[in-house]
């Protein structure tokens, strides 16, 4: 018998606070209803072979170097090594199928959904699936080739999944949060790709060069986190539209945003939705929409003309899991 294992890990979504976080205000992170899934099937011999048809990457990994023939593998071939080197995972000759519903450089977190899923999966074809403390150990590895210095949040909301409030050098709280009564949230691509590192760099150099007055912004922006938790718990959808609203001008004024965002932003706005506001490093990437369910049929369309993708997604959904 060949032995198969299939394991799937969600993307994620910034609610509130991106930006600000990275000078210690608080954020609010969410896994969301489209996932990446990963089928492995050992095989007799031979390389890893890993296919993922949507982005048409067909490549292998080295068994016996773990060197990736694509360097889009090289976070997997990382992650294996670090299985096989931290917790004595032997290297097991392998096929991978990836199907992901995650759109890829968009900022919701689809590298390290995959390193996840992958890693979920991969120990399972061994028998001995990892928990989840060492899930988040593993796929904070593969980030860190994918990313460079990766915050840890992507990787973490993967594996635990739910919605976890975050604030950097105090870890993570999970705290219950659902979409209110009567709305619907879209995620926009916008299809422009960005630099994360540029975007965070050129926030915090206009930080530090105007501080006196940027100051004020950051104790707003996590002022706004807890005013969010506040309109979930009562269900306020007009409330939390405002807050995503005024979230959205507090990083425009930091220069996260940019022409594009603002025109999905605006057409948002002007077509009915509660608010709208950048998710992630901005600059491009992702919008997201809190729209009234009834209008976001509509809403989705007329967006869709602007933009790369519109997904209408669930929030705080389950974490990787193993599949059938
Ligand atoms: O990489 P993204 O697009 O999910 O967003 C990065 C979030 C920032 O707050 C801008 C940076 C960070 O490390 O927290």
């Amino acid at each position: 018998m060949v032995a198969r294992a299939s394991a799937s890990a969600p993307g994620k979504i910034i609610l509130f606070g991106e930006h600000f976080v990275v000078r210690g205000a608080r954020s609010l992170v969410s896994a969301v209803s489209l996932r990446v899934r990963v089928s492995l099937s050992e095989t007799r011999g031979g390389a890893i072979r890993v296919r993922s048809p949507a982005v048409g990457l067909d490549a292998r990994i080295s068994t016996e170097s773990l060197e990736p023939s694509d360097e889009r593998l090289a976070p997997i071939a990382r992650l294996i090594a670090f299985l096989r080197d931290e917790y004595g995972f032997s290297v097991l000759p392998h096929e991978a199928v990836v199907e992901s519903e995650i759109p890829v450089g968009a900022g919701l977190g689809s590298s390290a959904s995959l390193a996840a899923a992958y890693a979920l999966a991969y120990t399972a074809l061994h028998g001995a699936p990892l928990g989840r403390d060492d899930l988040v150990r593993a796929s904070y590895e593969a980030e860190k080739v994918a990313h460079g210095r990766p915050s840890g949040v992507d990787n973490t909301v993967a594996v635990v999944g739910g919605t976890l409030l975050y604030r950097r050098g105090e870890g993570f709280r999970r705290v219950d949060v659902r979409l209110p009564e009567g709305s619907a949230l879209l995620v926009v691509d916008s299809g422009v790709s960005r630099s994360t590192r540029r975007a965070v760099e050129d926030v915090l150099a206009r930080a530090e060069a105007t501080w006196r007055a940027a100051e004020h912004i950051y104790r707003a922006a996590d002022e706004i986190v807890d005013l969010a938790l506040e309109a979930f718990r009562r269900g306020d959808a007009r409330l939390l539209g405002e807050l995503m609203d005024l979230n959205q001008g507090l990083l425009n004024a930091m220069g996260a945003s940019s022409e594009v965002i603002e025109s999905i932003v605006f057409e948002a706005r002007r077509a009915g939705a509660y608010g709208a506001k950048l998710t992630g490093a901005g600059r491009g990437g992702a919008v997201i929409v809190l729209a009234p369910e009834e209008a976001s049929w509509e809403l989705a369309a007329r967006l869709s003309r602007k933009a790369r993708g519109v997904y209408r997604v669930g929030l705080g959904v389950q974490g990787a899991r193993l599949e059938e």
